[in-house]
């Protein structure tokens, strides 16, 4: 018998697609060949906003800037924790500009704000637990961060931050492959891990949900869930069911324009963490 897990309330920055468009390839998802509905992924990504804010969350909004197309991805501009904010340095330039737009809401907003000499990818990159070990951060790298950013990440935010080594190019950020389901669990994939970091996903979190590569490759684990609500990719039908048993509601969203760019859920939502 699973028993009925507590939800929290949560605060959320998001960024409308409106510039959205598939124009260079930077992950294996993109291709510009493909052609992108903007008016899709806005009414999709749309949805995805409505039903967070359906579930009793604050959701803050980020204007979009012509010309950084994956501005939409707004987990990737910063990594919030006790109410720092360590900023992103984004890998590639197409992207760059996208750390000063997020730099600047949060400073109009009245957070302490640390920008990154290292490279890294924010909450693409970075999750936290905080009652896992007193308060943990999960990190990876391979792709996109830096193992560097993780021991700034460390100095700036004053928590234990485990590294973890991603090997898939598919899955290029930790939050394609793990998420974080409540303050103390996480469900991931271990195939997009090296050996060395399944065995310590397995050290620290023995009862974690384990996903298959069906769910990964569905985006199933690049979902938003606030302790009981699970936001997830709607193709991610057994990733769903697994959840389910395990107590928690699924609540499934279409988000198949901005998969196109290599996203779900999680990429299109930033938490803002107190
Ligand atoms: N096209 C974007 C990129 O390759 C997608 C980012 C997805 N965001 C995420 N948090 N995984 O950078």
């Amino acid at each position: 018998m699973s028993h009925q897990q507590i939800p929290r309330k949560r605060t959320f920055l998001m960024c409308s697609p409106e510039h959205f468009e598939v124009t260079y390839a930077i992950n294996p998802w993109m291709d510009p060949a493909v052609s992108v509905d903007r008016t899709s992924a806005v009414h999709q990504w749309g949805r995805l906003r409505e039903t967070l804010v359906g579930l009793g969350h604050t959701v803050h909004l980020l204007t979009p800037e012509a010309g950084l197309p994956d501005m939409v991805y707004a987990a990737n501009g910063a990594f919030v924790v006790d109410g720092t904010v360590y900023g992103a340095r984004f890998k590639h330039e197409q992207r760059t500009a996208e750390a000063q737009a997020h730099q600047a809401f949060y400073e109009t907003h009245g957070w302490r704000y640390v920008a990154a000499a290292e490279t890294n990818e924010g909450e693409g990159d970075f999750a936290y637990l905080p009652e896992a070990h007193g308060g943990l951060i999960l990190a990876g790298y391979g792709f996109r961060t830096e193992p560097v950013a993780h021991a700034e990440a460390q100095e700036v935010l004053g928590r234990p931050v485990v590294s973890l080594r991603l090997v898939d190019p598919r899955f290029y950020h930790l939050d394609t492959a793990l998420t974080v389901l409540d303050d103390r669990t996480i469900s991931y994939f271990p195939g997009a891990f090296s050996h060395a970091a399944q065995r310590v996903l397995v050290q620290l979190f023995p009862d974690a949900v384990i996903a298959d590569e069906v769910d990964a490759f569905a985006f199933g684990l690049n979902l938003v869930s606030d302790g009981r609500n699970v936001v997830l990719n709607s193709a991610a039908t057994g990733l769903a069911a697994k959840l389910e048993a395990a107590g928690y509601t699924p609540v499934p969203v279409e988000l198949t324009e901005l998969r196109k760019g290599g996203g779900s859920v999680k990429c299109c939502v930033a938490e803002l963490r107190h």
